[in-house]
């Protein structure tokens, strides 16, 4: 927990319990006293990511980018504090989602007893220079993914400073854990598949249970911390090299790829000193690259 941290305030909403949301949830409701209120979660569908809703938590239907804001209000009547957690998937679109349906959310939020906010984007929303990356760069990314993701943050924090709301932003890198392991990465190299350039560009991962620490930590933020915090591991081995080890793991010979590697990784390394010195967050996954079998 966070040096001069609040009490957790319920009881709390998070809105998308998907691969991240559902765990955070989670271990909400398994910090809750007894006579606290359950977690209020939420998915598009109502379903829960593996049928079985877990002790503790009240889960409720809600589409950000269908309703109106006093109704995604209703939803979340009585929060006091918000975790926003969706992802738009393969059928949404992205600029809908992250920043149309985060406006309604946010006007929904508007007329809520909230404490704290706390958003999670993407390290997609800082852009791809061969550069070390804090927590406070200022710049934006060139690729249309990365620009939605920063527009939402920026939206984020300009309607939460209007309203006097606490907010954190936290910025993922790509998230990996139960379900969704890191072979997944290896994923389109096929025994005789060729990938594309030369895989030496860094990577910026994080681990799905330090993901889950970070935000656990950032709702007991001081009312007067707010900002934008880095949620990535300290383990920036290229691609190239990680595929290597896996490939090795399985047997199998390492990927081909399009180039040969350069002498040194190229790309953006995201830094995480924020996720240490003000969330306190030890990451419990440090490493993402495998073990030589
Ligand atoms: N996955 C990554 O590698 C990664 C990397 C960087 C950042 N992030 C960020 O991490 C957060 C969580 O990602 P995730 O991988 O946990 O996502 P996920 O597993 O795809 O879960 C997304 C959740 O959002 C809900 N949702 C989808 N559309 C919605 C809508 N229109 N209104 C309300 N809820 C909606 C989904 O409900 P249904 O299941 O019912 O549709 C689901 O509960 C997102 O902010 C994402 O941008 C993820």
């Amino acid at each position: 927990m966070p040096s001069g941290a609040s009490p957790l305030a319920r009881p709390i909403a998070v809105v998308g319990a998907g691969f991240l949301g559902a765990p955070v949830a989670a271990a909400l409701a398994a910090t809750a006293g007894a006579g606290d209120p359950p977690v209020l979660a939420t998915t598009r569908s109502g379903t829960w990511p593996n049928g079985h809703v877990p002790g503790g938590i009240e889960l409720r239907p809600l589409d950000v980018a269908a309703l109106s804001p006093p109704d995604i209000a209703a939803v979340l009547a009585g929060a006091r504090a918000l975790v926003v957690c969706y992802a738009p998937g393969k059928q949404q679109d992205r600029r809908e989602l992250y920043v149309e349906g985060t406006r309604r959310l946010l006007a929904a939020a508007a007329t809520l007893p909230l404490t704290r906010l706390v958003y999670t984007s993407s390290t997609s929303a800082l852009p791809d220079r061969d550069a070390w990356l804090d927590d406070d760069c200022p710049d934006w990314p060139d690729e249309p993914r990365g620009r939605v993701q920063r527009e939402a943050e920026e939206l984020v924090r300009d309607t939460c400073t209007g309203h006097d709301l606490p907010w954190t932003i936290l910025r993922l890198g790509g998230l990996y854990g139960p379900g969704r392991e890191l072979f997944r990465l290896y994923r389109g190299a096929g025994d005789d598949g060729v990938l594309s350039g030369d895989g030496m560009q860094p990577t910026n991962l994080v681990h799905r249970d330090d993901a889950v620490q970070a935000v656990l930590a950032a709702l007991t933020l001081a009312p007067d911390e707010r900002g934008v915090v880095n949620v990535v591991d300290d383990d920036h081995t290229p691609r190239r090299e990680i595929f290597a080890r896996l490939a090795a793991l399985a047997g199998r010979p390492p990927p081909r790829w399009e180039r040969p590697a350069g002498p040194a990784a190229v790309g953006k390394r995201v830094g995480n000193a924020r996720l240490k010195t003000l969330l306190r967050v030890v990451l419990r996954h440090p490493s993402h690259t495998p073990a030589s079998p």
